[in-house]
């Protein structure tokens, strides 16, 4: 079995909402047929800003039964929980040590969220980068799908590979490290707020209405779609950077159809606002359904739920104990 990897995780902050599904899990579905993928709940990441301890534990096991409701199968791929595998940790100590603090202070994502804490900044948040690019190293993953926010994260797991620890610490030919490769996720990789089309859909907005989540009831996801921005203009269209809302809409549409975005500008090229909100609507709760359905039934069968995350945790643990054996051999570790 000589298969290329891939590794992606998500992170069990609240409820995952169609940006999440659309933009990540979506293609993680299509990815899993010709690769061996390995998908975690990267729980340990969700703890780099304040958190709640009381819902953790439960958005963690929901987050995993979601992966598998969207058509993540767990015959063929292995789904875990980031933090039941202790080597996440021990090598992003390892690799803590090697990563210079300036590649750190110029993540555009850490500067954007410590904008938001204040004087609130924890050291993890700093760190989140390094946990992430441990997540990836260890299971030599050949690539990584990632949208455009996530590219400088991937970049800096590729830089302390090379860098870092094959140049530094390699000997020959033979890598340590294995340096993946993004696979950037075009379509949809990006589904912005309902409430402002220049923001990317966020768990993190206190605006309720500027998400759809995934287990959200057909009456909410009316309102929710009701209550979306518009404008003025007549027919709904693409790439018009006037109208960054019908993008997005058009593009949430042409997505959970299935038509593509060719068909689906034909079809709603000549529609207002008023009749195309309610197609979406139908459109959104009709492909919601069989993945509520499917989370239902599983969530209530923590046996199954058990079994599939103890089968992932056993093909990730060996993956990556044969990993960390490598780097901490390399950086002289007494055996
Ligand atoms: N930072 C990623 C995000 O917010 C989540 C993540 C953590 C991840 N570790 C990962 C994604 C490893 C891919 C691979 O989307």
């Amino acid at each position: 079995m000589n298969q290329k990897r891939v590794l992606s995780g998500v992170q069990p902050t609240g409820a995952l909402h169609i940006g999440n599904w659309l933009g990540a899990i979506r293609n993680w579905v299509d990815l899993q047929n010709d690769y061996e993928t390995l998908v975690c709940v990267v729980d340990l990441h969700a703890i780099t800003v304040p958190h709640d301890p009381t819902s953790l534990a439960k958005d963690t096991l929901s987050t995993a039964a979601l992966y598998v409701a969207c058509g993540m199968n767990p015959n063929t791929c292995s789904i875990f929980i980031q933090s039941h595998i202790k080597a996440h940790t021990e090598l992003c100590w390892l690799l803590n040590c090697v990563t210079p603090l300036n590649w750190m202070e110029r993540m555009i994502q850490f500067k954007e969220k410590a904008l938001k804490q204040g004087d609130n900044v924890s050291i993890g948040l700093l760190d989140y980068p390094v946990l992430m690019a441990a997540d990836i190293l260890l299971y030599d993953s050949d690539f990584v799908p990632v949208g455009e926010d996530q590219k400088q994260h991937l970049e800096l797991a590729r830089d302390i590979a090379q860098q870092r620890i094959n140049s530094r610490f390699g000997k020959g030919e033979n890598e340590i490290l294995k340096v993946p490769k993004p696979l950037i996720m075009s379509e949809g990789s990006k589904i912005m707020s309902l409430c402002d089309g220049k923001n990317k859909m966020s768990k993190s907005d206190p605006n309720e209405n500027s998400r759809i989540s995934l287990l959200d009831p057909p009456e909410i996801i009316k309102k929710k779609i009701k209550r979306a921005k518009t404008d003025a203009h007549m027919g709904l269209e693409f790439g018009n950077i006037e109208r960054p809302e019908a993008d997005n809409l058009l593009g949430i549409y042409s997505l959970v159809t299935g038509l593509g975005r060719d068909k689906a500008s034909d079809e709603c090229s000549a529609m207002g606002w008023g009749m195309f909100k309610p197609i979406l609507t139908d459109a959104v709760i009709n492909a919601l359904e069989p993945i509520q359905k499917k989370y239902s039934d599983l969530i209530k069968d923590r046996c199954e739920l058990n079994r599939i995350l103890t089968e992932g945790e056993k093909r990730a643990q060996e993956i990556s104990e044969s990993t960390l054996k490598r780097v901490k051999d390399a950086l002289g570790f007494l055996n």
